[in-house]
């Protein structure tokens, strides 16, 4: 493991905590989703962590790679098993996990761009990607995936240099990766115990995200919606108005901007 990740520092940070205090750490997998889907079918308790230091196939929402060089940033997945009704309020209880971890350790004013974004200076800096499986209408497993840019240099990966930063470029010096990793994880642990109390996990959320008030398109599968995002509801949910005045209410999608 490098030396920044220490891995018993940070079970002695996560004493008692549900989520990473049984952290398993690889040197370089294909993709930590993977790795966490193998683990939580093999059974691993609730709140397993898998780390990597790099990833080969590392992949994002839409297909899309997911730049993950070695000694660099942060890769990981966490097995969960909320109820299906906590699994609508996980990506809000994570991307704020990832927010307020960023201004503690970083200083730096990272927001969310709806659905799960996490920015800075309206330039990538986390993405979240959640799989999970049912059967019966029960939940079997869910992972959550965290990507956060640390120490990445942009300029060094052509295909995400424009639209892509990380927080030692924005804070103008190296950031400390375990330091943010326990932030992150110690923030997610107290929301996750809290995901019932909706109102104010959405409240918090909502004052975080850029994308309000903003003329968007959404992209959702094949189907193209347009409109002003006015509002996001207590799930999440993406509140559209259409230029005729009628209302899209959107779960998930691709969101551009419209000028
Ligand atoms: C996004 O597209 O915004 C989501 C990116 C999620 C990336 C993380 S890195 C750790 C985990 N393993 C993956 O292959 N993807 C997620």
């Amino acid at each position: 493991m490098p030396g920044d990740l220490d891995l018993r520092r940070l079970r002695g940070r996560l004493k008692g905590c549900l989520i990473g205090f049984q952290t398993l750490f690889y040197a370089s997998v294909p993709s930590t989703m993977d790795v966490a889907r193998r683990k939580a079918e093999e059974g691993a308790p609730e709140g397993t962590v898998v780390l990597a230091d790099q990833q080969t196939r590392g992949r994002g929402r839409f297909r899309r790679r997911w730049v993950s060089p070695p000694g660099t940033n942060l890769y990981l997945s966490i097995i969960l098993r909320p109820t299906v009704d906590e699994l609508r309020l996980l990506n809000m209880a994570t991307s704020l996990a990832v927010v307020r971890a960023i201004r503690s350790t970083a200083g730096l004013a990272a927001t969310i761009k709806w659905p799960n974004d996490v920015r800075l200076r309206e330039l990538k800096v986390g993405g979240i990607l959640i799989d999970s499986a049912l059967s019966n209408g029960q939940m079997r497993w869910t992972i959550v995936g965290v990507g956060i840019n640390v120490n990445l240099d942009p300029a060094e990966h052509p295909e995400i240099a424009s639209i892509a930063t990380s927080l030692a470029k924005e804070a103008g010096h190296p950031v400390s990766r375990m330091e943010v990793l326990a932030a992150f994880l110690e923030e997610l642990n107290v929301l996750y115990e809290t995901l019932r109390s909706r109102e104010a996990l959405a409240k918090e959320w909502k004052s975080f995200l850029d994308t309000l008030g903003k003329t968007i398109q959404v992209r959702i599968g094949k189907r193209i919606e347009r409109g002003v995002a006015q509002d996001v509801d207590e799930a999440g949910n993406l509140v559209l108005v259409r230029s005729d005045g009628s209302i899209a209410t959107l779960a998930a999608g691709e969101v551009t901007l419209q000028s």
